[in-house]
């Protein structure tokens, strides 16, 4: 394993989202530095072979909850082991949500999820804030994490009523803050007094396992929570970006908004494209209930493929993971009760091999389109592009050298996860990081990840008002600026009002 001193990755296949090309890559003190056929190797340099390998920028996570205190309990991926085990699979970068309680400071639980992560993470991170209630306070407080915490994400809840559920004229407040402040709006798309009726009447019924989760949740829930998030961002004239969009319907609602010009995102995650909600019906109570995540995994098996060939159409714009990893005790809390499951499933590490397994050896997209949907488009929406997503001089040396002829078969056994189920268990997946580069320094190779990776990420702060999605909106804005009718004053007669 190497410091970040100077690295040459030799011979490979340099995959941008724009174009591939035949290259070294020269890496000093973390950064890169020259991109070409046959570099000089610098005396010391230490070299690293990528002979008939791809070398892509290191995946970005945009969406992952490591440590998440949630539904009575706490995920079990913390900073630590989730970035360790994001690293072997060859993610570089997780987005992390601050998710605080109804009523607690954005900017105390802000500096709450920092305390947890700086000491810990092995990769860089950032973090998206949840507003997770709606107040003057807050308000001011969104401006001063954009402003002096390098915040430029906010996710607001449909559901979860009773704990993170907003009403749609305090997402409409949200929403208008964000555009003010120059962020991206994020939502959890579901229809939150849907889902509540739903519980009761299942449990009423009698049915009390995984698959109630689904069963009051169908996608029509799922659909009507993203026109109506879609609809209030667009009166706000705020980007959008939905987060963990899991069935066909909701897809097809972000596809529509977009082809109308809407500036709106959609972010399909790891198990929606890997796997699907068939799993609720499993006889073993615990299998079933390791796939519960909200909004649920689909039973219609074609959604994943369906998904995915909105993803590699442009309809769907960034891949995530929710990674949110509950143990077999954690979820046998809700044994009697679905609604007590805590809601999770794991992603971080094998993301990219799903995806390379399902996009790409299918035929679905090529390698640049793998690399825009695994980090560059993720980097350009939330501020991080050229810095990260990008294999350039001047970015930051985030990479991997990709083998995609290699297989392996995901297991629980195998993973680095702190979690003791895997949802993609037995799948064998082509796509393989041989090498994770990270800030410069080999941390994955040969199957051995760096010892003593523990704190080595740092906190990526992001400016706010990114091109990506603020040029079209403010394009639109002036030109569909409401304009008064020049008129003559009426001089007619007025009806006196009824007294
Ligand atoms: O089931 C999920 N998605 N758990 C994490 C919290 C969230 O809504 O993203
Ligand atoms: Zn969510
Ligand atoms: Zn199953
Ligand atoms: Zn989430």
């Amino acid at each position: 394993m190497s410091d970040a001193g100077v690295v040459v990755v030799q011979g490979g296949r340099v995959v941008n989202a724009e174009y591939s090309e035949q290259a070294d890559v020269l890496i000093e003190g973390g950064v890169v530095r020259a991109v070409g056929p046959a570099l000089p190797v610098p005396a010391g340099a230490r070299l690293v072979s990528a002979h008939g390998r791809l070398v892509l920028p290191g995946g970005v996570d945009p969406h992952t909850h490591m440590e998440l205190p949630f539904m009575g309990t706490r995920a079990v991926d913390d900073f630590y082991q989730g970035t360790r085990a994001a690293l072997a699979g060859g993610t570089t970068m997780i987005v992390d949500f601050v998710l605080g309680a109804r009523g607690i400071s954005l900017l105390d639980a802000f500096r709450t999820w920092r305390g947890w992560a700086d000491p810990n993470v092995c990769c860089d991170y950032s973090l998206h804030v949840g507003v997770t209630w709606w107040s003057e306070q807050v308000s001011e407080e969104m401006g001063v994490l954009v402003r002096s915490e390098g915040v430029n994400s906010f996710k607001a809840f449909m559901a979860y009523k009773e704990a993170f559920m907003l009403r749609d004229p305090e997402l409409f407040s949200v929403f208008r803050r964000c555009k003010e402040l120059g962020a991206i709006a994020q939502v959890h798309a579901e229809n939150g007094d849907l889902i509540a009726e739903g519980e009761k009447e299942m449990l009423e019924r009698g049915i009390t396992g995984p698959e109630g989760h689904e069963l009051c949740r169908p996608e029509v829930v799922e659909a009507e929570a993203t026109n109506r998030a879609i609809t209030i961002a667009g009166r706000a004239r705020c980007p959008l970006y939905v987060v963990h969009v899991m069935s066909k319907a909701a897809a097809g609602v972000i596809a529509r908004a977009r082809r109308a010009g809407q500036v709106v995102f959609g972010e399909p995650i790891a198990a929606g494209l890997g796997t699907d909600g068939t799993h609720y019906w499993h006889r073993d109570w615990r299998h079933a209930a390791a796939y519960v995540m909200g909004p649920p995994l689909r039973p219609d098996p074609t959604t994943p493929g369906y998904l995915m060939d909105l993803l590699a159409n442009d309809d769907l714009s960034t891949t995530g993971t929710d990674n949110c990893t509950f143990n077999a005790c954690q979820k046998a809390m809700g044994k009697d009760d679905f609604t007590k499951i805590p809601n999770g499933v794991n992603g971080v590490e094998d993301r990219m091999s799903v995806i390379w397994e399902r996009g790409v050896h299918s035929g679905k997209m090529d390698e640049n389109r793998f690399v825009a949907v695994t980090s560059t488009n993720a980097a350009k929406i939330f501020n991080l592009h050229p810095r990260k997503g990008r294999i350039a001089p001047g970015c930051d040396a985030d990479l991997v050298v990709w083998n995609p002829n290699a297989t392996r078969t995901i297991s629980a056994r195998t993973h680095h996860q702190a979690v003791d189920f895997n949802i993609f268990e037995g799948m064998e997946c082509h796509g393989v990081a041989d090498v994770t580069i990270s800030r410069g320094r080999v941390v994955w190779e040969g199957g051995l990840l760096a010892p003593d990776l523990r704190g080595t990420g740092r906190y990526v702060p992001r400016a706010a008002f990114p091109d990506y999605a603020y040029q079209r909106i403010r394009a639109q804005d002036q030109a569909n600026q409401p304009r008064a009718v020049e008129r003559e004053p009426y001089q007619g007669p007025v009806l006196a009002p009824d007294a």
